[in-house]
């Protein structure tokens, strides 16, 4: 019987014999998905980081901009603020990645390269009225599948929570212009502060960046009516501080993590199989998901 189970289930998530799937307990990802399958939509949340989890990684042998970079454009900032965001990013990026550090230890880092980008931002007077031709022309692109992604849990009016350490301004814009902008979908970012003349001043609230992401949930996420009576949770993101997103969650019954395994990968491969229940390891799709999606709903 246990054989004949496991076998069904296999043959309803087929995505999940794909060869960028990783998993360390195959069999408790079973348990989780037919426990969420049977709870059903209507107890279900989703919460999403955005770059790099929701946007590709790469396309066409390019590196896809995330929020950020996208504000790298001359509409917005000169050659001097670029050469400096572009510094600051060769700088801390890698130890963003770095598999050899702890969460602790990046931790002041990250908020060092977030306070100086946001600095150099505020400088640079972008107005407002710029930011969706930066983002048309950016280059920016969402994974392959996206659109059944967003349009199924609107359908299914199950929330969807993209919770992002970029910038909130734009990554709402990112997601208008690709028509999935539905009314399940909430957003937690960092938002820009325009004055009177829609000239940026500052940024709004507490900084989030890609390690204190617990605290931006026990704030906001914990308080959102919509997540509320939701005690299941899909959660994708593509770092290992994606995996606190949940944690303001009351009484969450059961969880299913997947982890996008997008640079490093040799180096970080152990690292995201010991803590995420699915990694997809180079998978620049939405497959996965959407494959866990129609199983569970
Ligand atoms: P996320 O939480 O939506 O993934 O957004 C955070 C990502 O943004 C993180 O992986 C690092 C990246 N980032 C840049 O690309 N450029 C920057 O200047 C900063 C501060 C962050
Ligand atoms: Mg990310």
């Amino acid at each position: 019987v246990r054989s004949a189970l496991v076998m069904w289930t296999k043959t309803n998530v087929p995505e999940l014999s794909k060869v960028s799937v990783l998993m360390k307990q195959r069999t408790k990802v079973e348990e989780t998905l037919r426990a969420m399958q049977h709870a059903g939509a209507g107890n279900l949340q989703v919460i999403s980081d955005f770059d790099m989890t929701l946007t590709r990684f790469a396309h066409c042998g390019k590196r896809v901009p995330t929020t950020h970079n996208i504000l790298d454009h001359r509409i917005l900032i000169d050659e001097d603020c670029t050469q400096k965001m572009r510094a600051l990013l060769n700088f801390y990026y890698p130890i963003e990645i770095d598999a050899s550090q702890t969460s602790e230890q990046k931790l002041p880092l990250m908020v060092e390269w977030w306070t100086k980008v946001h600095h150099l931002l505020i400088q640079q007077n972008i107005q407002r009225d710029m930011l969706a031709q930066a983002v048309r022309e950016s280059g920016v692109i969402l994974r392959d599948g996206y659109e059944v992604f967003f349009d199924r849990l609107a359908e299914l009016q199950v929330p969807l929570l993209i919770f992002s350490a970029g910038v909130g301004d734009i990554l709402e814009e990112v997601v208008r212009q690709s028509r999935v902008f539905h009314p399940n979908v909430h957003v937690i970012s960092n938002y820009m502060d325009f004055d009177d003349h829609g000239v940026l001043r500052a940024f709004k609230g507490h900084l989030i960046h890609t390690f204190n992401k617990r605290e931006g949930a026990l704030l906001h996420a914990a308080n959102l009516p919509e997540l509320q009576g939701r005690p299941n949770v899909l959660l994708l993101g593509d770092s290992l501080g994606d995996l606190t997103m949940a944690d303001g969650v009351a009484q969450p019954h059961h969880l299913l993590t997947v982890g996008f395994l997008n640079d490093q990968v040799e180096e970080r491969k152990e690292s995201y199989v010991e803590a995420f229940d699915i990694v997809l390891v180079k998978d620049e799709t939405m497959e996965v998901p959407n494959g866990v999606l129609k199983f569970i709903t």
